[in-house]
């Protein structure tokens, strides 16, 4: 269903394409528990292309891919490539493609994900483009309320922080609406969900409300997706400044929030959530970073065609 197929954003998966993802992470996750040896990918070759900073991400795909017998290539930092000489991403990307058996990349232009799939004949996968979106983030987001609410449905989920430049809002906002979750939106105006995602969610039948009340919204809301403010999206320096710290998770705030509460971050963090959160047992944050081990390797697995 998968193979040879590009990753690009949420909005392309059916729930049974989402299916297939969260059985197969499931089964790589039993696997790697057990200790076994998997060699699906023995013998292929995984580009990383990280064109900006990433830790979860670049070493969850890289230990994905060693941990499914696969060898990697990488690309830490655009300072390392050829990017810094001025060759095009196109022309990157097509020579790096017939080094490999899938490409992997993360850049920091809106659109650069596409651009590259397009001159890729193998597939590729997006780990993040720029404010656009982050639709391995949003796999092991899902995987991770399935772990550990039980069911992907019926949720209220609170998005808070950076929905304006926060691309893994967006990705998981597709997702959470093509389940049937409610969805409540609180940031700074300055910050709020791009109009035309709103607007798109909503024409896909999302229930979406938008406030600046975070006590109220946590007061209802079974998960709250908590996100940084995107420092290096800012032109200004002095607005970053204005909004930073203007919503923090603590431990009071999370006392009165709704009983059962799931917390999610894709991390890192700044001081979004303070760290006497992390002893809260519905803090899943580093459970959810530790998810993508898995959900990585079911990708690269399936549009690899080895599983
Ligand atoms: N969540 C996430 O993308 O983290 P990194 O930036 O560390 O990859």
């Amino acid at each position: 269903m998968l193979k040879g197929k590009d990753i690009i954003n949420t909005a392309q998966f059916s729930l049974q394409e989402l299916d297939l993802i969260m059985n197969t992470a499931v089964s790589f996750e039993k696997r790697v528990k057990d200790g076994e040896v998997i060699k699906n990918m023995e013998g292929q070759v995984v580009a990383a292309l990280f064109f900006e900073p990433s830790t979860r991400t670049r070493l969850s795909f890289e230990t994905a891919a060693n941990r499914l017998g696969a060898r990697v290539i990488t690309v830490a930092s655009a300072a390392s490539s050829s990017a810094a000489k001025g060759e095009s991403l196109a022309d990157s990307i097509r020579t790096v493609d017939g080094y490999v058996d899938v490409i992997v990349m993360r850049h920091p232009m809106k659109g650069s994900a596409q651009i590259a799939a397009d001159n890729a004949v193998h597939p590729f996968i997006n780990a993040g483009d720029g404010s656009g979106q982050h639709p391995t983030q949003a796999l092991l987001d899902i995987y991770t309320i399935r772990k550990e609410k039980g069911t992907l449905s019926g949720h209220t989920v609170t998005f808070v922080g950076d929905l304006k430049y926060g691309r893994t809002v967006h990705s998981l906002g597709y997702l959470m609406a093509l389940y049937g979750n409610k969805m409540i939106f609180v940031s700074p105006k300055a910050l709020r969900m791009p109009e035309e995602i709103t607007a798109d969610l909503r024409s896909r039948g999302a229930e979406i409300e938008e406030t600046d009340d975070l006590k109220k919204a946590l007061s209802v809301s079974d998960i709250v997706y908590v996100t940084r403010i995107q420092k290096e999206r800012f032109e200004n320096p002095v607005e970053y400044e204005k909004l930073k710290g203007l919503y923090i998770i603590n431990r009071a705030l999370i006392d009165q929030a709704k009983k059962g509460i799931t917390i999610l971050h894709p991390l890192p963090r700044v001081d979004e959530i303070s760290t006497d959160v992390d002893d809260y047992e519905g803090a899943a944050y580093f459970r959810q970073a530790h998810n993508g081990l898995y959900v990585r390797m079911a990708l690269l697995a399936l549009v690899t065609g080895r599983v």
